[in-house]
């Protein structure tokens, strides 16, 4: 079955096609991070307005690369929620019109289910069940997952997502958005212990997340470290290792505690933040040392894609999973309301 996947969900127009006999046969994506850099954060209206541009440039791209005709094409999944109400509903109308226009089904995807699932894109995909940690711009989230749409939240961000959290601390030492890949690379010239940040809640029982204490201690070093003038290079490098060290070293404890709880010896991490290449080391080897393993997806599926979209619609379409013409999108939507998928013929 050949489907053709949309993302739309925020300020990231993916396109892909996915085919459940052979693969990943093209991915497309278009970035709108230098439309918003100037506003510091995602502008939801120029995001709709961006997406309704790129979508159909970016489907004929797919079909030229794939070398596959609009015909070839079984189905239509695309991201119907989480994310900005607008932008969804460019993808969802277009995804709906085209599947309408081919006779082919359509389906709403969810958007951190496709994230959770995008490392099966991988050689060596993970077996279930395991444990997803998933960090995004929007979500934190450690889930329990038994099979595709058995999900169980075990724990979750109570205020910041990770990824959101790295975005505030660029803002705060002056870096663009979006700030993860900018604190990632001052940290890697930082002097690590020179400033040592609070783990969150690492001492308490329980899998939850809290970000916005070490906002606030990375705001009072900034300050302190400006003292009236420009914060130097050394210093901003210097914040950003301790800052990535801290949320880093959170995660790792966490996933392994809820690995335990468990009993679970495979953890998958995704979302913008997985690619983080800090945070998979670390967890590469603190898992190692427990005879667990991490899979990821490769850097270019960490973050907002199609093909994702592709795979978690393609796996549900070929379920028999549709959706009817008036399906709302969903810019809420808890993933534990997700259907487990139907058995083939069942
Ligand atoms: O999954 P994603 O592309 O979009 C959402 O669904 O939110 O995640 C975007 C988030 C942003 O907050 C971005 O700063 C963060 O992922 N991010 C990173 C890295 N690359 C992207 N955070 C830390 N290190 C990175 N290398
Ligand atoms: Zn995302």
């Amino acid at each position: 079955m050949l489907v053709l996947g949309l993302e739309t969900s925020c300020d990231e127009t993916g396109v892909a096609l996915y085919d459940t006999g052979r693969g990943l046969l093209a991915d497309a994506l278009f970035s709108q991070v230098d439309i918003h850099v100037e506003y510091g954060g995602v502008v939801p209206e120029l995001a709709s307005r961006d997406h309704i541009r790129k979508a159909l440039p970016l489907l004929d791209q797919v079909l030229a690369d794939a070398g596959c005709a609009a015909g070839d094409i079984d189905g239509v999944a695309y991201t119907a929620g989480p994310g900005l109400v607008g932008a969804l509903m460019v993808g969802a109308t277009l995804g709906r019109a085209l599947a309408w226009g081919w006779g082919v089904p359509a389906l709403g995807v969810h958007h951190m289910e496709g994230h959770l699932l995008a490392p099966m894109l991988e050689a060596e995909p993970p077996q279930f069940p395991f444990v997803a940690l998933l960090v995004s711009g929007g979500h934190t989230q450690l889930v329990r997952v038994d099979a595709i749409g058995r999900y169980r939240i075990l724990g979750e961000s109570l205020d910041d997502a990770a990824g959101e959290a790295f975005d505030k601390a660029a803002k705060m030492l002056g870096l663009p958005y979006p700030g993860g890949p900018h604190i990632a690379r001052l940290a890697g010239h930082g002097t690590p212990g020179r400033f040592d940040f609070p783990r969150p809640m690492v001492n308490r029982p329980g899998l939850d997340f809290s970000f916005s204490g070490l906002k606030t201690h990375t705001l009072n070093t900034v300050e302190q470290c400006r003292a009236g003038g420009r914060l130097s290079e050394r210093d901003a490098c210097d914040i950003a290792a301790a800052f990535e060290e801290a949320v880093v070293a959170t995660l790792v404890i966490k996933c392994r505690r809820a690995l335990r709880q468990e009993h679970l010896k495979r953890l998958v991490i995704a979302g913008g933040v997985s690619a983080n290449r800090t945070l998979r080391s670390r967890l590469q080897q603190a898992l190692a040392r427990e005879g667990a393993r991490v899979y990821y997806p490769a850097p270019q599926y960490c973050t907002d894609n199609g093909a994702m979209i592709a795979y978690a619609g393609a796996v549900r379409l070929a379920a028999g999973q549709v959706d009817p013409p008036e399906a709302p999108v969903r810019p809420r939507w808890p993933m534990e309301e997700l259907p487990p998928l139907a058995v083939a013929g069942g």
